[in-house]
C-alpha cells in the first residue's frame, strides 16, 4: 500500500522504516529542514537501535523516501500523523502541529484518504480532526479518521514494532478498519523479513484489537499512566524500605512473582523520565479534569515522581557532608540506557540541584552527550567513565548503560579521590562493588560498605512524610 508518515521523530520514523521493512512503499515527511537534509542524505537524527540499518535497506530498494509535508499528503493512501504533542504549561497536550498537519490535509489532499492519528492524543481528538477536516476540506476529499497508538519504547522501538503484543486500532467505519488490518497484516501474522533477527524467538502473534476512536486514544493514555503509577509505587515502597531496613528488590521480586501484578516497571530509582510518561500523565489528569473526573491518583503519581531527584540528592549530601566543591563522576545522561534522548531526563534536574549546590560535575553518557550540550552547558563532559571518576569524591549513576555493570573496579578505585557510588537505578551487585573497596549506596536497599555485609539500616529517617526509629520497628 502507498503510505505517508508525517513527522520523522522517533515514532515517525520507526513507523516508516518497519512499514517499509513490511513491504508498503513509504514517503516520510520532516517540516525541519536540516533534519530533513540529513535523512534524505543517508544520515540519522537520533540514536535508535537498528533503526539505522533498517532505513539503509528499505531505501536501497526504494521503499522509503523523505521530503515535504506536502509530497507525503500528495503520495499516500494512508497517512500516519507522527508529529509531536509535547506539553503547555497547563499539562494540556499542544495539539497545535496536529491541527496544522490537518488543516494541509485538507486543502491539498482529494479523493478517498485514511488519516491515521499515531501521535498521544487526548480523547476525542478524532472526532476534533473530523470536524476540522470538513471545514477547510476544498479539493473535495472524503476520509476516515482513524486512531492507532503506539506503544515503541525509546531503544526498542523497532522491535517492538515489529514483534508487538497487540496492535490497537480506533476506527469508525468497516472501510477504515479493513485498511489498517492490511497495513498491519505481515505483522499480525508475523510474515516478514526481520531485520534483527536471523532466527525470530518463538512468541505468540499479536493481538489486533479493534475498537472506536474514542477507547484507541484513551488506551494509550491510560496504559502510559498505569506504567507510571508502578514505578511511583515502588518508588514510595523503596522509600518505606529504607527507613525500616527492608530490600525493595527483594519486596519487587515478591511482588512480582504475582501474575496479577507481574515483575515489568518495578525497578525503583531516580524517577521516570522522557518525551512520555512526564506528559502523558499531565495531559491525562487534564482530560480528567475537564470531563468532570477527580483523577487525583495521578497527581500524587506526578508528585511522587517530582520528588524522586531532591530524595536522591539527600543521599549524596548525607553521604558528602558539604557539596560544595567537591567533584561528581555522572554516568548516565540520558532518561534510560539505549537512547540518546534527554528530554525531561532525571539527569538534568540532578545535574542543576548539584551544580546550585557547588559542586563540579563530570558526565559521561555513551550516546546522550551531544544532545545534552545544549542543555548542560556547565558541566564537563568526558570519553568515558574511567575519566569522568579521575579525582571523583563520588560516582553517581543516573542511567543503567550495561558499559557500566562492566567496568573495572580495581582501576576506578585508583582513579577516585573517595570510593562512594551512589546508583541511582540499582544496577550493581553490591557485593561485587564493595569487595573492590568501595562503600556503596543505592535505592530502597541497605547502605554497604567494604568488609561489610549488607545491613540493615538503624538510623533515624524522615522520608516523605514517613518518621520512624528503624531499629524500633525492627525490635517490635
Ligand atoms: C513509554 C512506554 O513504555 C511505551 O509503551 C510508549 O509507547 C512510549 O512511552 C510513548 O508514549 O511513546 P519510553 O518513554 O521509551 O516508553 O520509556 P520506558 O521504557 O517506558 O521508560 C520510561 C521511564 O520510566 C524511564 O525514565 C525509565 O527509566 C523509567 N522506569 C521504567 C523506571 O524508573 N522504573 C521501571 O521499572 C521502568
Amino acid at each position: 500500500m502507498k503510505v505517508s508518515v508525517i513527522g520523522a521523530g522517533y515514532v515517525g520514523l520507526t513507523t516508516a522504516a518497519c512499514l517499509a521493512q513490511i513491504g508498503h512503499d513509504v514517503f516520510c515527511s520532516e517540516s525541519d529542514v536540516e533534519k530533513l537534509s540529513k535523512l534524505q542524505n543517508g544520515g540519522m537524527p537520533i540514536f535508535e537501535p537498528h533503526l539505522q540499518d533498517v532505513i539503509k535497506g528499505v531505501r536501497k530498494v526504494g521503499r522509503l523516501r523523505f521530503g515535504s509535508t506536502e509530497e507525503a499528503i500528495a503520495w499516500g493512501d494512508a497517512i500516519f500523523i507522527c508529529v509531536g504533542t509535547p506539553p503547555l504549561a497547563n499539562g494540556d497536550a499542544d495539539l497545535c502541529a496536529i491541527e496544522g498537519v490537518a488543516r494541509a490535509i485538507a486543502k491539498r489532499a482529494s479523493g478517498y484518504r485514511l488519516i491515521i492519528e499515531k501521535s498521544t492524543v487526548p480523547v476525542q481528538t478524532g472526532g476534533q480532526l473530523r470536524k476540522h477536516l470538513s471545514v477547510h476540506s476544498t479539493n473535495g476529499l472524503r476520509y476516515d479518521v482513524a486512531s492507532n497508538p503506539e506503544f515503541l519504547r525509546e531503544g526498542t522501538s523497532v522491535e517492538d514494532f515489529l514483534h508487538p503484543d497487540r496492535i490497537v486500532i480506533g476506527a469508525d467505519s468497516p472501510r477504515a478498519a479493513d485498511l489498517l488490518h492490511e497495513i498491519y497484516e505481515p505483522i499480525v501474522k508475523q510474515r516478514f523479513t526481520c531485520p534483527i533477527h536471523s532466527d525470530c524467538p518463538k512468541r505468540k502473534d499479536p493481538t489486533f484489537l479493534a475498537t472506536d476512536t474514542n477507547s484507541a486514544e484513551l488506551i494509550k493514555h491510560a496504559s502510559n499512566s498505569f506504567l507510571a503509577m508502578k514505578i511511583s509505587f515502588i518508588n514510595m515502597v523503596a522509600n518505606l524500605c529504607e527507613v525500616v531496613g527492608a530490600d525493595v528488590t527483594k519486596v519487587a521480586e515478591g511482588m512480582g512473582l504475582d501474575p496479577r501484578i507481574g515483575p515489568a516497571f518495578l525497578n525503583p530509582g531516580i524517577g521516570f523520565g522522557g518525551f512520555c510518561f512526564p506528559k502523558d500523565v499531565q495531559a491525562f489528569v487534564r482530560i480528567a479534569e475537564k470531563s468532570g473526573c477527580d483523577f487525583s491518583l495521578l497527581r500524587e503519581v506526578e508528585k511522587i515522581n517530582q520528588r524522586r531527584v531532591e530524595h536522591f540528592v539527600e543521599k549524596i549530601r548525607k553521604e558528602l557532608w558539604v557539596v560544595r566543591g567537591k567533584k561528581i563522576a555522572l554516568w548516565g545522561l540520558a532518561f534510560k540506557p539505549n537512547t540518546d534522548d534527554v528530554r525531561f531526563a532525571p539527569s538534568l534536574t540532578l545535574v542543576k540541584a548539584l551544580l546550585d549546590e557547588g559542586a563540579e560535575v563530570n558526565a559521561y553518557d555513551p550516546e546522550a552527550m551531544e544532545k545534552a550540550k545544549s542543555v548542560l552547558p556547565n558541566i564537563t563532559y568526558c570519553s568515558s567513565p574511567y575519566e569522568a571518576a579521575e579525582g571523583a569524591d563520588a560516582i553517581v549513576i543516573v542511567t543503567e548503560w550495561d558499559e557500566f555493570r562492566q567496568v573495572d573496579w580495581d582501576r576506578l578505585r585508583l582513579a577516585v579521590e573517595r570510593p562512594l557510588v551512589v546508583d541511582g537505578r540499582n544496577m550493581l551487585d553490591a557485593a561485587e562493588v564493595t569487595r573492590r573497596g568501595f562503600h556503596y549506596v543505592s535505592v530502597g536497599r541497605p547502605v554497604v560498605t567494604p568488609g561489610q555485609l549488607p545491613s540493615a539500616a538503624k538510623d533515624v529517617h524522615s522520608v516523605e512524610g514517613v518518621q520512624v526509629e528503624a531499629a524500633s520497628v525492627l525490635a517490635k
